[in-house]
């Protein structure tokens, strides 16, 4: 039997759209993520367990556990007949990498049940492949540091898709799901086609000197630059009160807030636990919808897709 836990991540991180994401745990030691258990079988098994697993579609087809199954036998050539059990821990549509869960989780365990005929690139490589199917286009902010962990640029470049970059240990990332749906592909849509001439240049003022400012361990310069002119001011509208809610958590003393990957979770970054205690519990009390919503104090995850079972 193969246990394997994927966590929870938050792309874009303001500045990198599409291009930057962190792999997060709760401080507390919780899991924030999907596991998934691969045992061998005489036929194919699929099986959805944990708190959201009700979210998931019905026809077992549609499942990304399937997909991913799927695109893995038709690469390594082989149907392998195993039992796979998703463990759905993360809600779907939230925009902390719930897909990149599911499909890092679920391709880690089939490359290690099979022992291994796929790298590390092929592996992420397809991954990509199927967050794009679901999500419109391929984008690896969330699938990269979901498998490697840390702080993540995708370079696609030079048979390279992804290299961890410098972060700063201090940063205590919060992260708040109000408890209800955006899909990925419905918050690209609202996007513009083309942007102006300036925003191209202001975007790679912004991105460059927050990868200068990582490099040189200068953190309030990379905190500065960290403004998100792609998405934000086009997916603010889908956040009730987005504006009012960061004024507020910036004054608590938070030191960057912003969308997380697609919304609706949103991200603040404080560099002291008071005053991360103290904006938990105000999103806990202003941002949330209802039960199901959820706000946790993490750290970045530096070990990523991994092995927790026998
Ligand atoms: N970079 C992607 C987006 C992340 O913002 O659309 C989706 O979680």
């Amino acid at each position: 039997m193969i246990k394997i836990y994927a966590p929870a991540s938050i792309g874009n991180i303001n500045v990198g759209f599409d291009v930057l994401g962190v792999a997060i745990s709760p401080e507390n030691g919780e899991l924030l993520g999907d596991c998934v258990t691969i045992t061998s079988n005489n036929t194919l098994n699929f099986h959805n367990t944990g708190k959201f697993a009700c979210q998931l579609p019905k026809n077992i087809k549609k499942n990304i556990i399937w997909k991913c199954w799927k695109h893995f036998c038709k690469i390594i050539g082989k149907k392998i007949p195993v039992s796979i059990t998703l463990e759905k821990n993360m809600p779907i549509g939230s925009g902390l990498g719930s897909s990149a869960c599911s499909i890092s989780a679920t391709l880690v365990a089939m490359n290690q049940f099979c022992n291994k005929p796929l790298d590390e690139r092929k592996l992420l490589y397809l991954m990509g492949k199927i967050e794009g199917e679901i999500s419109g286009e391929p984008h690896y902010d969330n699938v990269a540091p979901c498998y490697y962990g840390g702080l993540q640029l995708i370079i696609n470049e030079n048979n390279y898709i992804s290299q961890g970059i410098p972060f700063f240990k201090n940063w205590i990332w919060i992260v708040a799901w109000p408890g209800i749906k955006i899909s990925t592909s419905s918050a690209r849509s609202i996007l513009p086609l083309e942007y102006k001439t300036k925003t191209c240049i202001e975007h790679s003022r912004l991105l460059s000197g927050f990868i200068h400012a990582s490099y040189t361990k200068q953190e309030n310069l990379a905190t500065q630059l960290m403004q998100d002119i792609i998405a934000e001011p086009y997916r603010m509208q889908l956040i009730p009160n987005f504006l009012e809610i960061k004024k507020s958590i910036l004054k608590l003393g938070a030191i960057n807030f912003g969308i997380s990957g697609s919304g609706p979770t949103i991200f603040a970054i404080c560099t002291s636990h008071v005053v991360a205690e103290n904006t938990s519990k105000w999103l806990k009390e202003n941002y949330l919808q209802n039960k199901t919503g959820f706000v946790h104090i993490c750290k970045l995850d530096t070990k990523g897709t991994r092995n927790i079972g026998a």
